[in-house]
C-alpha cells in the first residue's frame, strides 16, 4: 500500500524532528522501562490497541506526560487514576469500557478529550474543572442528562460531540458558557423538547446537528448564532415549525442550511412562508416532495414525507409550493 507507506515516512519524520522535545514511546522490547517513566522525555505515551483491562497506573508514568492515548483496548477498571498526572493535555480512551470520567487528572489541564464509544452514564467529577477543554467527544455513549453545572466552565470548548447517547434532558442552562462553541453535535439522541433559551449563549455556533430525535418544535435561534451554516433537524417529529422559529433562521446572513427533511410538515404550517414575497422557492423534483425555500443567503431544504408519493400531504404541499412559486 504505497499511500500507508508515504505516511508512515512522513509520520516518522516528523516525529524525528520533533526528538528533541518529545519521544513516543516504542513498541518494543524496552517500552515498559521507557513507559513507565524511566525517560524522562517521555510525555506522549502511546498504549492504543494494548488489550488493556485496567487505566495504567498514574503513579509510575512520567508526570509530565501530555498525550496519553488508550483507544482500543478493553478498559473497565479505573482503579488507577490519572489524577496526578496534571499536565495531561491530550487523553483519549476512545473505544473502552468506561462508565464514567471520575479518573481525569485534578486540577485538569486537558485541551481535547476524546471518551467516545464507551458506556459512560455518569459525567460528575473533575470534568467540571477542565476549563482548558477545546475538544470534548462522547459520540455513542449511555449519557441521559445534562444538567447546569458541567459544562459551566469549560468555557473554552470548541467542539461538543454528544451524538448517539440517550439524551432526555438538557437544562435550559446547559451551554449557557460555551460563547466559543463551533460544532453542537446532539443528533441521534431522544430529545423530545428543548428548553427556551437553551442556544442563547452560543455566538460563535457554526455547525448545529439535531437530527435523528423526537422533537416536535423547531427551536427558536434567535438571540445566537449569527454564524450558523447548518442547523439540521432532519428526522424529527415536526409538524408544524412556527414562523417566528423559521424566520428566524432564514434572517441568518450567515448562509445558513436548515435542513427539515422527514419531518411530518404540514403544508398549512408554511403558509406564511409561501406568501413572503422575498422567499424564493424551488421544488425539487428528483427528491419527490421535497422543496428548498431561499431568502438572501439561507436556503431551509424541506421534506414532507421520506419516500415519494407517500400521503396526501406530499401533494398539498408540491401544488402549495408550485403555486405559490407560479405567482411570484
Ligand atoms: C474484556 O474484558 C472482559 C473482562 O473484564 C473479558 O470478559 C472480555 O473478554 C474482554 N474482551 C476483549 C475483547 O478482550
Ligand atoms: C501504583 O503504583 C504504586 C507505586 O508502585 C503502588 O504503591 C500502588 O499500589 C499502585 N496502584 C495500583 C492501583 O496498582
Ligand atoms: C482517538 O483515537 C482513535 C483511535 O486511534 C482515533 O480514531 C481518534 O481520531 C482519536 N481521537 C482524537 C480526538 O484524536
Ligand atoms: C468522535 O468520536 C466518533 C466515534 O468514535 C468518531 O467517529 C469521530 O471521528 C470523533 N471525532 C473527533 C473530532 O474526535
Amino acid at each position: 500500500m504505497p499511500c500507508f507507506s508515504c505516511i508512515t515516512v512522513a509520520y516518522l519524520l516528523c516525529v524525528a524532528s520533533s526528538k528533541s522535545h518529545a519521544e513516543k514511546v516504542p513498541r518494543g522490547e524496552d517500552r515498559q522501562n521507557i513507559m513507565f517513566g524511566l525517560n524522562a522525555n517521555v510525555i506522549e505515551i502511546d498504549m492504543r490497541f494494548e488489550g488493556l483491562t485496567q487505566l495504567p497506573n498514574a503513579s509510575l508514568l512520567n508526570p509530565r506526560t501530555k498525550v496519553l492515548l488508550l483507544a482500543a483496548n478493553n478498559i473497565s477498571s479505573t482503579t488507577s487514576e490519572l489524577r496526578t498526572l496534571a499536565s495531561l493535555e491530550v487523553l483519549n480512551v476512545s473505544r473502552n469500557r468506561l462508565r464514567s470520567l471520575r479518573f481525569l487528572p485534578e486540577p485538569c489541564s486537558l485541551r481535547v478529550l476524546d471518551a467516545s464509544e464507551n458506556v459512560i452514564a455518569d459525567l460528575t467529577g473533575p470534568l467540571q474543572t477542565c476549563t482548558e477543554l477545546e475538544l470534548l467527544n462522547l459520540t455513542r455513549n449511555e449519557v441521559s442528562s445534562l444538567d447546569g453545572e458541567l459544562l459551566a466552565r469549560t468555557a473554552s470548548l470548541k467542539s461538543l460531540y454528544l451524538s448517539y447517547n440517550k439524551l432526555r434532558s438538557v437544562s435550559r442552562d446547559a451551554f449557557a458558557t460555551l460563547s466559543q462553541l463551533e460544532d453542537l453535535y446532539l443528533n441521534g439522541n431522544e430529545l423530545r423538547e428543548l428548553p427556551d433559551g437553551l442556544f442563547r449563549g452560543l455566538h460563535a455556533l457554526k455547525r448545529l446537528w439535531m437530527n435523528g430525535n423526537r422533537l416536535s418544535a423547531l427551536p427558536l435561534l434567535d438571540a445566537c448564532c449569527a454564524h450558523l451554516k447548518w442547523a439540521l433537524f432532519n428526522n424529527n417529529a415536526i409538524a408544524t415549525p412556527s414562523a417566528a422559529a423559521l424566520r428566524a433562521l432564514m434572517a441568518s446572513d450567515a448562509g445558513v442550511n436548515v435542513g427539515l427533511y422527514n419531518n411530518p410538515i404540514r403544508p398549512a404550517a408554511l403558509r406564511w412562508v409561501l406568501a413572503a414575497r422575498d422567499v424564493e422557492r424551488v421544488v425539487d423534483e428528483a427528491n419527490c416532495a421535497c422543496g428548498r425555500l431561499r431568502r438572501a443567503s439561507a436556503t431551509v431544504y424541506i421534506c414532507v414525507a421520506t419516500a415519494c408519493g407517500v400521503g396526501a400531504d406530499v401533494d398539498d404541499w408540491v401544488v402549495a409550493v408550485r403555486e405559490a412559486a407560479a405567482a411570484v
